[in-house]
């Protein structure tokens, strides 16, 4: 995915280490959502083994993010785009052991109570703090960012 000589951002380095090609591949209706997880997980406590739900994440290149910059396992929950798109775009990036292509609709989660050690959600509206256990993180970007318990 990475490129020498690619323009870089400084404010977003592990961003910029990505493709632009693959980042505009992936778009889903949303702004540069690699640039927006490197924003929210700065705001989060998240390492290596972490059980995290990415919901809403469209084609799924923010999951990839999520999981090839922090170690954590992700699963790639999204409604209006197909499970099978997303798994090709995770195979390809060799990611397929730590991120899962879930296809589900928000208001009805198919994850046990608790489940998640974090819920992240890129431009898309969250309603399933409920697969969180008291204590775990939930973060949506956006003006005034915010989280829950
Ligand atoms: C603007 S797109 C953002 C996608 C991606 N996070 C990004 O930043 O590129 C909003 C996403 O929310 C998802 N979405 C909308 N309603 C949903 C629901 N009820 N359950 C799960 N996902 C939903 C859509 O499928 C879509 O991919």
């Amino acid at each position: 995915m990475a490129q020498e000589g690619q323009p870089v951002n400084e404010r977003f380095p592990r961003s910029s280490a990505y493709h632009p090609d693959w980042v505009l591949a992936a778009v889903s209706g949303g702004a540069n959502s690699l640039w927006l997880t490197e924003w929210l997980v700065e705001a989060m406590d998240l390492h290596s083994g972490m059980r995290v739900l990415d919901l809403g994440c469209g084609r799924g290149a923010s999951s990839i993010f999520l999981h090839r910059e922090l170690g954590v396992q992700v699963w790639a929950t999204d409604l209006w785009f197909g499970a099978d798109e997303r798994l090709a775009r995770i195979r390809d990036a060799g990611v397929e052991h730590s991120v899962f292509p879930i296809h589900a609709d928000a208001r009805a989660l198919p994850f046990a109570a608790g489940f998640f050690d974090a819920i992240v959600s890129i431009d898309s509206f969250v309603n399933g703090q409920f697969v969180v256990p008291a204590g775990g993180q939930v973060k949506v970007p956006g003006p005034g960012s915010f989280s829950w318990c």
